[in-house]
């Protein structure tokens, strides 16, 4: 089953618990991190998590674009994420293995991200631990950027060794989701859709979350 992940960076942060309950239907709620170090872009972090948490049972996929994050590990899991996503680019490789133990030791599901420029095989030694893998398909940064759609190969390659090892990881995409790149993402092997303004732009949210959900 294809998963939806609207992402609330897209949202109307003056109204931020009607627009989560207008996308209620979906799978997971994607809340995007950013320090204005490991991306220029500074959005949103722990005091903002604790209030969403108040005000859903959705399953919180935590998506943190912050520089050597194992310094936030235990805030974000006991802010109230569910999933917390990390970028392999954003640790020291020494560090990866415990950041991910460390997750999973709070009770979290532990996601690892890439770049668009960023091969796959810098997530290969770590694919046996993850719950989840997070191919970027814009720059992190910003969101209502263009789909980047020589990241399809990046994902099939990603499936492939997935299926091949036959673990039990989920393979997430985000950056310019809509109905046609959602179709793409999911002919390539992806199984998560991560969408913030298309979903949060339309007119009927629950109606488009099914509308991505069969592409
Ligand atoms: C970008 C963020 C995305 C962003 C996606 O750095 O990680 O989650 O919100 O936005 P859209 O779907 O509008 O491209
Ligand atoms: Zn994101």
């Amino acid at each position: 089953m294809i998963k939806i992940a609207p992402s609330i960076l897209a949202a109307d942060f003056t109204k931020l618990g009607e627009d989560i309950k207008s996308v209620s239907s979906a799978d997971y709620l994607h809340f995007d991190v950013m320090d204005g170090m490991f991306v220029n872009n500074i959005s949103f972090g722990i005091p903002v998590l604790k209030s969403v948490r108040k005000v859903t049972d959705m399953i919180l996929d935590v998506h943190l674009m912050i520089e050597t994050p194992s310094r936030y590990i235990k805030e974000f899991a006991e802010a109230g994420a569910d999933i917390i996503t990390f970028h392999v680019e954003a640790e020291k490789p020494e560090n990866i293995h415990t950041t991910i133990n460390e997750i999973h030791m709070l009770g979290k599901k532990a996601g690892l991200s890439v770049k668009p420029q960023t091969p796959a095989k810098r997530i290969l030694p770590y694919i046996n631990l993850l719950d989840l893998v997070l191919v970027m398909t814009v720059e992190p940064g910003y969101g209502g950027q263009e789909f980047i759609s020589s990241m399809l190969t990046k994902i099939k390659e990603l499936r492939n060794v997935i299926d091949g090892s036959g673990v039990n990881c989920e393979l997430e995409v985000d950056g310019g989701i809509n109905p046609e790149t959602a179709r793409q993402c999911v002919e390539a092997g992806s199984n998560v859709l991560v969408a913030g303004i298309d979903v949060f732009n339309a007119t009927d949210r629950a109606a488009h979350i099914e509308k991505l959900r069969n592409p």
